[in-house]
């Protein structure tokens, strides 16, 4: 019941969007890894754009990886591409660029965790694996009365055990779909469409006022606060631009240079400019800038460069930073 009450929802409310119907594994691996962190309306243009520059795995595999970061470029969770990259790669050498038609195969894949593969294995190959995403434990705790928390193990394991036994073995990559968008459009965190849901008349969280309630989630994050001081240090058009490296956040990207402090207390003797934050998964980073104009050239250090100006667009960088170009009318994003 719940399975064909869902289809024809799906029938009737489905969202038309750019990777709909496609059956290319790789493109559907593009949108689902875009969509793992990024909202639909967001995705849309950078899964045209990434889908346009590397029309499939070998396009992918021989790019230089400075040049898939400039197109995911203000995206965030920059390791989502490097993993790609590094997949499409993995894809070339050990299936001969034919991206592998089974789970277990693109499980392994860098980057690719349960979901993800089963929602390429489902859509792209018809094989019948439920899709467990946010979206979806929601959506299940509320109509079937999942009490317990979903951070634990065994409750994602009871509700991908009741999708699977519920998923349309015809047509799985549909029903993933279905309940993606159910929950993205009906049953949503907050505020959901109870009134004209299909399910409303057996669905245990309506029937017992608990849709604010349900699903139960013990472990929110607590998000580290970092206070990043960037300087943004002109000399004759040209900026000091630097590589981050090591294990920390943005690795390969470029940013002014920085120094890391425990507060946004103003840095002394320096002209601050701007503020502005990006919240992370587990960390929310301020970014205060101050401006250093000098009248010599600048020594740089081993992973620092002098860029002119006018080619700083070919330098990959986090979304702080784009933030902050465009607040002072050099907004790269277009360009
Ligand atoms: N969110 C994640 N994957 C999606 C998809 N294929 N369609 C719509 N929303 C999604």
């Amino acid at each position: 019941m719940f399975t064909e009450k869902l289809l024809l929802w799906y029938d009737e409310n489905q969202r038309s969007l750019p990777w709909r119907g496609e059956k290319d594994p790789y493109k559907i691996w593009v949108s689902e890894i875009i969509l793992q962190q990024t909202r639909v309306q967001q995705g849309w243009d950078y899964y045209l754009r990434f889908i346009q520059r590397f029309p499939n795995v070998q396009a992918l595999a021989n790019a230089e990886e400075e040049q898939v970061l400039l197109v995911w470029q203000g995206l965030g969770y920059y390791s989502r591409a490097r993993n790609m990259h590094f997949a499409a790669k993995q894809i070339m050498t050990d299936y001969q660029g034919i991206f592998p038609n089974d789970y277990d195969s693109i499980r392994k894949l860098k980057g690719i965790g349960d979901y993800t593969a089963a929602a390429i294995s489902s859509i792209a190959f018809g094989l019948p694996y439920a899709a467990i995403d946010g979206n979806v434990l929601r959506i299940i705790s509320r109509i079937f009365g999942v009490c317990e928390d979903i951070s634990i193990l065994d409750t994602k394991k009871r509700i991908t055990d009741l999708c699977n036994a519920h998923i349309d073995k015809k047509n799985p990559g549909v029903f993933n779909q279905a309940c993606m968008d159910f929950g993205a459009l009906w049953c949503t965190p907050k505020g959901p469409k109870c009134h004209i849901c299909p399910f409303s008349a057996e669905c245990y969280a309506s029937k017992h006022n608990m849709t604010e309630t349900l699903p139960i989630k013990s472990n929110k994050i607590v998000k580290k606060e970092r206070f990043f001081h960037f300087i943004f240090f002109i000399y004759n058009n040209s900026i000091i631009l630097e590589k981050r490296t090591g294990k920390d956040i943005w690795k390969n990207l470029y940013q002014f240079p920085l120094t890391e402090r425990k507060s946004a207390d103003t840095l002394k003797g320096l002209k601050k400019v701007a503020e502005f934050r990006e919240v992370l998964t587990h960390q929310i980073v301020y970014g205060i800038f101050y401006m250093r104009e000098a009248k010599r050239k600048p020594i740089c250090k081993e992973n620092q460069e002098l860029v002119a100006l006018e080619n700083i667009k070919q330098y990959p960088m986090p979304k702080i930073m784009l933030d902050f170009l465009k607040s002072i009318n050099m907004d790269i994003e277009d360009a």
